[in-house]
């Protein structure tokens, strides 16, 4: 086509976005796709190493990078980490709140409470203080984005995962929260719920068992892609994904939607 029919631009090009936790699984790959598309991409993670990896291989691809070790549990790291994004990348324009860890207990464990603490301190308390701490960033942007990593676990339930299914589930009504408070700004705020993803956190599970699981719940009959994740959140970070606010979108090979 010579001209195109239609306005609203599919283009990340130059945009700043924030990804936490992206040493590793869907926060690399997520990073690795927008820089492909011509972001300006702050790495941080709390893995020093993992972190240098994924910016030296943006930047040997061409791309544009900086990296920060951020525990994302730390308040004042935060702050500091954002100072340091804005003076090297520029305002930040998206933000992808995907830093986790896995947090089971049962319920009568003697850990439980410990558990508990942490898994929401990781998941959940630590992705309203990145967007507290971006916000006038994200309203000066004028196409502010906010992704949060949630999980299938946002919406239903395993067993003996309860401090991480409370967590993520809590993912999910801050989400929304923050979408109806926040719209009056042009921010619009979405959550993600992968399903079975092969990543450093599914890693460990022997694959027989993984693909046990993959050929019983999901209608995909796999485990995914981190990179399969990626594509959803650059389409919820796209200038012309404007009018896409509040929504949980489960990426997750049907896993939801299967019932039998
Ligand atoms: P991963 O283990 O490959 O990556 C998680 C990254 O988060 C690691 O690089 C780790 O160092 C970092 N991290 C952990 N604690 C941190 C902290 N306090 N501060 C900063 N960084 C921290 O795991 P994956 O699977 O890529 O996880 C990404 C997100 O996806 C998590 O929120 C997870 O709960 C969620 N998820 C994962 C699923 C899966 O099947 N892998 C399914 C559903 C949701």
């Amino acid at each position: 086509m010579t001209n195109r029919l239609t306005h609203r631009s599919r283009s990340v090009a130059n945009k700043v976005v924030l990804i936490t936790g992206a040493a590793s699984g869907m926060g690399r790959a997520t990073a690795f796709l927008f820089a492909d598309e011509g972001a300006r991409v702050a790495v941080t993670d709390l893995n020093p190493d993992g972190v240098q990896a994924v910016v030296d291989e943006i930047r040997t691809a061409g791309g544009t990078a900086h990296g920060t070790v951020l525990d994302v549990t730390d308040p004042t790291a935060i702050e500091q980490a954002i100072a340091e994004i804005r003076h090297e990348l520029g305002p930040i324009d998206i933000l992808v709140n995907n830093a986790g860890i896995t947090a089971g207990s049962p319920i009568d464990d003697p850990s439980f409470d410990q558990v508990w603490d942490l898994a929401l301190n990781v998941l959940l308390t630590s992705q309203q203080r990145l967007v507290r701490a971006c916000l006038d960033d994200l309203k000066a942007s004028g196409e502010g984005r906010i992704i949060n990593i949630a999980s299938t676990e946002g919406i239903s339930a395993q067993r003996n995962a309860t401090p991480y299914t409370a967590a993520k589930h809590g993912v999910v009504g801050l989400t929304r929260s923050l979408a109806v408070n926040l719209g009056v700004f042009k921010i619009t705020v979405n959550a993600i719920c992968p399903g079975p993803i092969l990543t450093g956190m599914t890693d460990e599970i022997p694959p027989d068992l993984r693909d046990q699981f993959a050929r019983r719940r999901t209608a995909l009959r796999r485990y995914g892609d981190p990179e399969e994740v990626a594509h959803m959140t650059l389409n919820l970070a796209l200038p012309a994904s404007s009018y896409i606010t509040g929504a949980i979108i489960p990426v997750d090979g049907g896993l939801t939607a299967k019932n039998d």
